[in-house]
């Protein structure tokens, strides 16, 4: 956990939060033991910008790994930050049961499931008609 807390961190110093002045950093940990690690990019048109769960998400796929045990976020809050609804959902079509791991700037962590972050996920399976 400390490699993983290590590569959000250091993701989280990188991000590009101008407007927000909220930095986030991510770093997922993938079955093989290799860790991708984003941090968020926003955008002067606001919804552009991108979260840094879903950045790590999507340099860890490019890499070819398609299958995560854990994540940890990174913040400057004092309050641990959970992942947003958008994450959840981009984090579940990969791994439903992830641990998510989360300290904030004093050093307070939280520990959540992803299975219960986002209970009855729309699925692969929920697209299927019969
Ligand atoms: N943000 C993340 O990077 N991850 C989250 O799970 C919550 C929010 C970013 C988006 C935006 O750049 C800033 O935090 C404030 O919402």
């Amino acid at each position: 956990m400390d490699a993983l807390r290590t590569a959000a961190d250091a993701a989280m110093r990188n991000a590009y939060a101008p407007y927000s002045q909220f930095r986030v950093g991510a770093a997922l940990l993938a079955v093989d033991g290799t860790i991708y690690a984003g941090c968020n990019v926003e955008n002067s048109s606001y919804p552009v910008g991108t979260c840094a769960e879903r950045n790590a998400l999507g340099a860890a796929v490019a890499a070819g790994r398609t299958a995560f045990t854990a994540l940890a976020i990174v913040t400057e809050a004092h309050t641990p930050t959970p992942p947003c609804g958008m994450c959840r959902q981009a984090l579940v079509e990969f791994a439903p049961t992830l641990s998510v791991w989360s300290v904030g700037s004093v050093g307070a962590h939280a520990e959540w499931n992803l299975g219960d972050l986002l209970p009855a996920p729309f699925t692969g399976q929920s697209l299927r008609h019969a």
